[in-house]
């Protein structure tokens, strides 16, 4: 039996208040509002291993995982003393540290498919850089995405986007875009080899890049059919068009390099971020050098930062990807990712549950579709009740989701098989009180 609470929530509601007298719907990044589930977001205090704390004390093992850079969980014992030693000697320099060298040799030196790669502070700025990059290189404008990838708050890249776009409903297109943004931004659905053709034979000489989180993680989890990625790979190929992995979610978390290894494609451009960070501010992108080159001071595409390659962010990455570059990291990510996932999966059903887990390499999402394979943005049944109801239930059970059922769940190296199986106890209890 999971131990069931009543919820503390007077100090972080008493914050909240405070918190919207400040900020826009009293946040700082729209998600975290708590606006789709129930009552005040949940303000943290502290975090070690897989478990987080809030204001009010309350206790849970954490699915967020700060929306997955956190892969070593909260505080692990060599990230912290990297950053506190790299700190020891100053914080910022703009001036270039040996740090970058090291974490881009950490990086390039297991990564077949760029040869060069350059930081930047966020995933929207790795992919701005690279949607930048792409239009540079090959001179052309037009940029093909795919109905529900989210890829950061970039202006063209806010069409028919993922994450807080369709969790607040507003899955079209965000306000304040410019119409000759929007019209330089092609959509077609995921997994949908036949629009995908249609679309290229159409636009084929306008189209700079076509760009795909190949492992579409922010409006739900929609595996994508190997034929599917392999098609798009052939077909940009075939019509001079860059193919862009968007990683930032997918990158060192469903192996070293990505869904690229995972999937033996090799993309043009590469976006990374979160990871890569090791929790604090990181992106990056890259490419092979023939396409590096374009980027300045070597060749015409603008693009800098203050802050780009801060030596405590790369610290704080050197000693993350130190870790996941170990023989067996990802193997053991996915076997206890496996062995919650299977618990979960055959409670629900045997008890004929209209739900399930799905899952890949350490991450999860809750589909109250069954075991329907969705793979396209419109498949999923848009009405949230299910994960409203089941999100509240679990954090009475000491359990912290992204609040979002649209968002999917992260496990790192500090979810053991114990707390998983204690985890798995309160899912299943939780499915049944509120199914
Ligand atoms: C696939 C993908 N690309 C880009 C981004 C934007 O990254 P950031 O939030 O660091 O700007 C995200 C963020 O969730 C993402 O999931």
């Amino acid at each position: 039996m999971a131990t069931k609470h009543v919820l503390k929530r007077n100090v972080s509601e008493s914050l909240f208040e405070t918190a919207k007298t400040y900020f826009p719907g009293g946040v700082n990044s729209p998600v975290r509002a708590f606006k789709s589930v129930d009552g005040a977001p949940l303000f943290m205090k502290k975090g070690d291993g897989c478990h987080i704390w809030d204001e009010d004390d309350n206790k849970f093992i954490d699915f967020c995982c700060s929306w997955g850079p956190l892969i070593l969980g909260h505080n692990h014992p060599k990230v912290y003393e990297k950053i506190v030693s790299t700190l020891q000697n100053g914080s910022s320099f703009g001036a270039p540290t040996r740090m970058e060298n090291e974490l881009a040799d950490l990086i390039l030196s297991r990564n077949p498919f760029i040869d060069k790669i350059r930081f930047v502070s966020s995933g929207t700025e790795a992919v701005m850089s690279g949607i930048r990059l792409a239009r540079g290189y090959t001179k052309k404008n037009k940029v093909l995405k795919f109905e529900g990838c989210y890829h950061g708050h970039v202006d063209s890249m806010l069409v028919k986007a993922g994450s807080g776009l369709v969790t607040f409903g507003t899955s079209s297109t965000s306000e304040g875009i410019p119409e000759s943004y929007i019209n330089e931004t092609l959509v077609v659905e995921l997994n949908d080899i036949d629009a995908l053709r249609k679309c290229i034979e159409q636009y084929k000489d306008e189209i700079a890049c076509a760009i795909i989180e190949p492992i579409p993680a922010n409006n739900g989890l929609l595996l994508q059919e190997l034929t599917f990625l392999k098609e798009l790979r052939k077909l940009c190929t075939e019509n001079n068009i860059l193919l862009f992995f968007d990683e930032v979610i997918s990158g060192f978390r469903v192996a070293f390099s990505g869904a690229a290894e995972l999937y033996d494609i090799t993309p043009d451009i590469v976006t990374y971020g979160k990871i890569i960070g090791g929790g604090l501010p990181v992106g990056a992108y890259g490419a092979k050098n023939h396409i590096m080159a374009s980027i300045s001071p070597d060749g015409p595409v603008y693009q800098a930062g203050t802050l780009s390659g801060n030596p405590v962010a790369m610290a704080a990455g050197i000693a993350s990807l130190t870790e996941l570059a170990k023989p067996g990291f990802y193997e053991d990510q996915k076997e206890r990712t496996e062995y919650f996932v299977n618990l979960v999966n055959s409670h629900a059903k045997e008890k004929g549950y209209n739900f399930e887990l799905v899952t890949i390499g350490s991450i999860f999402w809750l589909s109250f579709d069954g075991s329907k394979h969705i793979r396209r943005a419109g498949e999923i049944n848009p009405n949230m009740t299910g994960f409203r109801k089941i999100f509240m239930a679990l954090l009475e059970r000491g359990i912290y989701l992204g609040p979002s059922g649209y968002e999917v769940g992260f496990i790192s190296q500090a979810h053991t098989k114990e707390i998983l199986a204690e985890a798995a106890v309160a899912f299943c209890e939780a499915l049944d009180e509120t199914i």
